[in-house]
């Protein structure tokens, strides 16, 4: 296959270039760095290219700007794509406060720019695009919920399993974040379901592997194991420091990439996190991370809450899995917390 990877030096861009490139596929991947002017020096995802380039065989960079549309025209002539795998994008609910009118370009006109490119030019090739759980806003914050020791929990039995895809998306509180992946996830549903395209929308809750340029403002996880290991500081917004969130690791992610492509259902919608199994609190992941390490973190809580912030997010995979019953959840908290360590060490 030909297969073109958006935000391809980002965490899950790269999990996918090193795994499709690894099967034999032509990978091209396109990523300007724009991590770098979102979040600083510490956003910068060059190490991550260098160590892709180093790594793959088939592996083409291309540093191109998804909201060019004459750069991306010119991509699409000179390729036919199989599979279009679209990661990149401003990613951070914080972020965009600051930067509403380039947060919108890159993840709503970026997305509408490479789905329009597929239709002119490979509309035979399944298109992945990665959304988020911030297109359901504030509104899994209607579900009650209960207050246990160290984490909120939901409070009804038939919430369990955590949300699914019939959730609502308007009427509730985004960020301009939420907003603009939401007008990116709506219009891609469409290529599917006007167009007939392959298009599958996968609703992200926490991803995390041991790529990711983990910053305050995204890659929870990341973020908060370095800052462990190196003794910087770290803050807890709101909710008690109890507030859920599920973690899937990128290889799981890109896996049920391939499920999808490999047996397309267009304009479908999937929530894509690490389920029950894999969700943790705040405080709990603090906890992880300093009995892992052995080093205390230096971390203070505000009160006020992140705006639009989930208290307690867990991904219903149910429909995923009943549509691919082969994917399954292969990396646990213990594997993905080990392996970001691992990989902060060798970056420090
Ligand atoms: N990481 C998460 O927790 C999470 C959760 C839900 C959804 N998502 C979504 O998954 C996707 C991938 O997330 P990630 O964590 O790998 O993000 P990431 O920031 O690690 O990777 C995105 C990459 O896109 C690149 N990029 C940004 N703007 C670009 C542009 N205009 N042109 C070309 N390249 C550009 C960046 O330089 C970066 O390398 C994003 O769409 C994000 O919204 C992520």
């Amino acid at each position: 296959m030909k297969i073109l990877v958006t935000g391809s030096s980002g965490l899950i861009g790269s999990e996918a270039v090193e795994h499709f490139d690894l099967q034999g596929h032509d990978v091209i991947g396109v990523d300007n760095n724009m991590r770098r002017e979102f979040f600083g020096a510490a956003g910068d995802t060059l190490w991550n290219l260098e160590r892709l380039k180093s790594k793959t065989r088939h592996f083409i960079h291309v540093s191109l700007d998804i909201r060019d549309r004459a750069a991306i025209e010119q991509l699409f002539s000179s390729h036919c794509f199989d599979l279009i795998v679209h990661c990149a994008a401003q990613p951070s609910h914080d972020k965009a406060r600051d930067i509403p009118i380039l947060d919108f370009e890159v993840n709503a006109l970026g997305t509408i720019n490479l789905l329009e490119a597929t239709r002119q030019h490979s509309p035979e090739a399944v298109f992945v695009f990665l959304s988020t759980n911030k297109v359901y806003g504030d509104s899994p914050n209607e579900i009650p919920l209960t207050e246990l020791a160290t984490r909120w929990d939901y409070a009804r039995t038939e919430d369990f399993n955590g949300i699914d895809e019939t959730c609502r998306i308007d009427r509730t509180l985004h960020s301009l974040f939420g907003a603009s992946k939401a007008a990116a996830d709506l219009v891609a549903q469409e290529y599917g379901r006007y167009f007939k395209m392959n298009v599958g929308v996968f609703r992200g809750g926490c991803l995390t592997g041991p790529s990711h340029s983990g910053v305050e403002l995204h890659g929870f996880l990341s973020y908060l194991v370095k800052q462990t290991l190196t003794g910087g500081n770290y803050t807890v917004f709101g909710y008690k420091g109890k507030q859920v969130r599920d973690n899937i690791h990128s290889h799981d992610v890109v896996r049920a990439i391939e499920e999808f492509a490999a047996s397309p259902r267009p304009g479908e919608v999937y929530n894509m996190g690490g389920g029950r199994q894999n969700s943790v609190s705040m405080i709990e992941a603090i906890d992880r991370a300093e009995q892992l390490s052995g080093k205390k973190l230096n971390w203070r809580y505000v009160d006020e809450n992140r705006i639009g912030d989930h208290i307690c997010y867990i991904s219903n995979l149910s429909k995923f899995q009943s549509h691919y019953p082969t994917w399954k959840i292969t990396r646990n908290l213990d594997n993905i917390f080990e392996e970001i360590a691992a990989s902060q060490t060798l970056r420090t």
